[in-house]
């Protein structure tokens, strides 16, 4: 078994995209009562100092786009001074979901959400190890999906984003494994924000953004390669995988496979796909 150097939260540098609300924002406050100092991400400046004042006295705000780079090496940098410290904990939350039907979906939305849930993530990683491993000390936690293992119609491009960001967890966890430093996924099943708005997801669990929190907290601790919320759903999900697909057909319409399509309040939705750029 692989050794990582263990992380105290008390007094840890975290930082977190996407983090101005929903599973970032929770995570953000966890780390924080945790003891730790923590740095949030995400696209409105104002709104993540917002978010920052909200969580306490150690979080910080400041802009960042995921999928640019030199946007990402500054919000690094500037978490790092302002806190005094070096960072021991990226947590690579940022993420969109648009939702349509595969012909219908637009070629520059599935570019956008593989830059931003893929490439963010890889451009994250490839700031903020180098400094880890020099240090012997770190620990990156990729927010993935469960849509990483069994995908729901209505979400191909972000499914493929999904399996791609796990792909890309279990690549990097491998070349960095005698480096002290981890990289991790949590694989959150539905969450209770407004990524999901709109959606009755049926008999698939839905978790709050909390549970997912201290998943990611836990993960300083044991640093195992992938958690889903909740946990068992992970195991459901794996069988899912080497299930012949005629006995998985009638098991996914029974769970509402096409819920972001078929059980859609539009009205609902049509607020978070006009924040992310996908509405028509
Ligand atoms: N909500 C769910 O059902 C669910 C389930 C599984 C996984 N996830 C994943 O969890 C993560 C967080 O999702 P959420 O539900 O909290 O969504 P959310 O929409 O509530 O929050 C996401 C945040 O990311 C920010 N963001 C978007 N693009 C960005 C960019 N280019 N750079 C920086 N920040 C950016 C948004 O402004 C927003 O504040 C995502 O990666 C998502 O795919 C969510």
């Amino acid at each position: 078994m692989t050794r990582f150097t263990p992380i105290p939260l008390e007094g840890a540098l975290v930082a977190i995209t996407g983090a101005a609300r929903g599973i970032g924002l929770a995570t953000a406050r966890a780390f924080h009562e945790a003891g730790a100092f923590v740095a949030i991400g995400d696209l409105d400046g104002a709104f993540s100092a917002e978010a920052a004042a909200s969580v306490g006295t150690r979080a910080s705000g400041h802009v960042l786009d995921v999928s640019d780079r030199a946007s990402y090496a500054a919000f690094l940098a500037a978490a790092e001074e302002t806190h005094g410290k070096p960072l021991d904990v990226l947590v690579n939350n940022a993420g969109i979901m648009p939702s349509a039907p595969f012909l219908e979906q637009r070629d520059d939305v599935d570019r956008t959400t593989w830059e931003i849930n893929v490439l963010g993530p890889s451009i994250g990683m490839r700031l903020a190890l180098p400094g880890m491993i020099q240090r012997g000390r770190g620990h990156v936690v990729n927010v993935c999906s469960l849509v990483g293992r069994y995908p729901l119609q209505g979400l191909a491009g972000y499914n493929a984003s999904k399996f791609a960001a796990l792909g890309l967890t279990q690549s990097v966890r491998r070349e960095v494994r005698d480096t002290g430093v981890s990289v991790s996924a949590i694989l959150p099943s539905a969450v209770k924000t407004e990524l999901a708005s709109g959606i009755d997801f049926g008999l698939v669990p839905q978790v709050e953004p909390e549970d997912v929190a201290r998943a990611v907290v836990k993960s300083v601790r044991h640093r195992r390669c992938e958690t889903a919320v909740p946990r068992y759903v992970g195991a459901a999900a794996r069988a899912g995988m080497v299930t012949p697909e005629s006995l998985m057909a009638p098991i996914r319409t029974l769970l509402h496979d096409d819920a972001p399509i078929a059980h859609v309040d539009a009205s609902v939705r049509a607020g978070y796909l006009k924040r992310i750029g996908s509405d028509a």
